[in-house]
């Protein structure tokens, strides 16, 4: 056993979460995390104090400052990136939708973009959207059906010198893939175009850096890790400080506040510092600053959550009634299948009723679906698990699964 997996105690973690005491077996991790205790302390704790709205001369309106200031350093760290590019919003749709928007005022008729159909159509349709008011050309990055992967020689081809932007998720929030975003962004790079990675999925599984990964745009949203329903998009301030996106004519003009519209919901703000400070403490043995720390947390949960999820994938691979979607090689532990002669619904339905909290669906990734052809179907029941799962609840997702022949 390598030492990241003697660096997550389990029995320890979930001690953590309140919502574990249901009894469920909660296998929907990557519809939106369970929130630890100090995350919901935090959040209630902020409201018990008076909090005013930012840029007043009196003390609630500076803890209103400090909460801000606290959810940008924690998401800073958490990507490495600086808290002067982090902007904060409600949600990855609604910041994308957000940022598709303020790039286009430098877009024209004719520019290209690059999406994916592996992506969350979070990651799609603003795109889409935003070119087809603009007259600009669609590219597609295929997925391989058979590995699950998104090749990325691929982009070689797609990229031209009028690709103004690259789209692609950091990982698959339905099969779990993770995509080379590195080698991609480096392509996009040489052609100059920028590049927009979803890493609303992938944070919660492994250390991200936002400057290695050669995005030019992160997109996250804190409920996947165990946060409020809070998202962010973390950027190069330089880069923000190029774009004008649509503002009301008084609020601040500086960046990043530029990008965040109205009063914020500054109490899940002090959440997100929180769920933060959560995820770099996972590790009880590491040590250094809230960067180092997390780094070697989100090591020791990615080989964690590596090793359970081997064991669940090789058993549902194993079993006649169940077919795998995919076989990527890089990928969080989160898996979709469908079962013989069951429609999706169906299985989720009764793993429900065995006590396992399962989505079924095309989970939002509607072009990887219909290049499957599995929408028709009802899409696939899927399983993700998190840093509070257990090797015994792999167990019964195993037991569960294999009972539904
Ligand atoms: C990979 C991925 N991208 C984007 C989203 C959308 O996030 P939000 O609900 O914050 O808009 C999700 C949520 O499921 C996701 O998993």
């Amino acid at each position: 056993m390598s030492s990241g997996a003697r660096l997550l105690d389990v029995a320890r973690v979930r001690g953590l979460f309140p919502g574990l005491s249901d009894g469920l077996l909660h296998a929907d991790g990557p519809g939106g995390a369970l929130m630890p205790e100090s995350v919901v302390r935090a959040v209630s704790q902020a409201m018990r104090v008076p909090i005013a709205n930012r840029g007043g001369v009196f003390a609630s309106s500076a803890r209103a400052e400090q909460l801000v200031s606290g959810a940008r350093s924690a998401v800073a760290d958490l990507v490495g990136g600086v808290p002067s590019g982090v902007v904060l919003g409600p949600s990855t749709t609604s910041l994308t939708y957000a940022f598709a928007r303020a790039l286009g005022k430098h877009w024209r008729r004719g520019d290209e973009l690059v999406v994916s159909r592996l992506d969350h159509d979070a990651n799609v349709r603003p795109w889409l959207q935003v070119a087809d008011e603009l007259g600009m050309v669609v590219k597609w990055a295929e997925v391989d059906i058979e590995t699950g992967e998104l090749p990325d020689w691929q982009y070689d081809e797609l990229l031209t010198d009028r690709t103004r932007l690259v789209a692609v998720t950091a990982a698959s929030n339905a099969i779990g893939t993770c995509p080379d975003v590195t080698a991609i962004g480096e392509r996009a790079h040489r052609v100059g175009a920028l590049v927009y990675v979803d890493a609303a999925h992938a944070a919660a599984h492994m250390p991200l850096d936002v400057t290695t990964l050669e995005a030019d745009f992160l997109a996250l949203s804190a409920y996947k890790w165990g946060g409020p329903h809070v998202g962010a998009v973390v950027a190069h301030p330089g880069l923000l400080e190029e774009l004008r996106p649509d503002k009301l004519v008084p609020a601040p003009d500086r960046v990043p506040d530029r990008f965040e519209q109205g009063a914020p919901p500054f109490e899940l703000y002090a959440g997100v510092a929180a769920s933060v400070d959560h995820l770099a403490a996972l590790c009880a043995e590491a040590t250094g600053t809230r960067r180092d720390r997390l780094v070697t947390s989100m090591e020791a949960v990615s080989h964690y959550e590596s090793r359970l999820f081997d064991w669940l994938d090789d058993a549902l691979r194993s079993m006649a009634h169940v077919q795998v979607l995919g076989s990527p090689h890089y990928r969080t532990p989160t898996i979709s299948f469908t079962v013989s002669r069951m429609r999706p619904r169906q299985v989720a339905r009764e793993l429900a009723r065995r006590g396992v909290c399962a989505w079924d669906g095309d989970f939002y990734s509607r072009e990887l679906f219909d290049a499957i052809g599995a929408n028709e179907d009802g899409g696939a029941v899927r399983l993700g698990l998190m840093h509070y799962n257990t090797p015994e609840e792999v167990g019964h997702l195993i037991d569960h699964v294999s009972a539904l022949r």
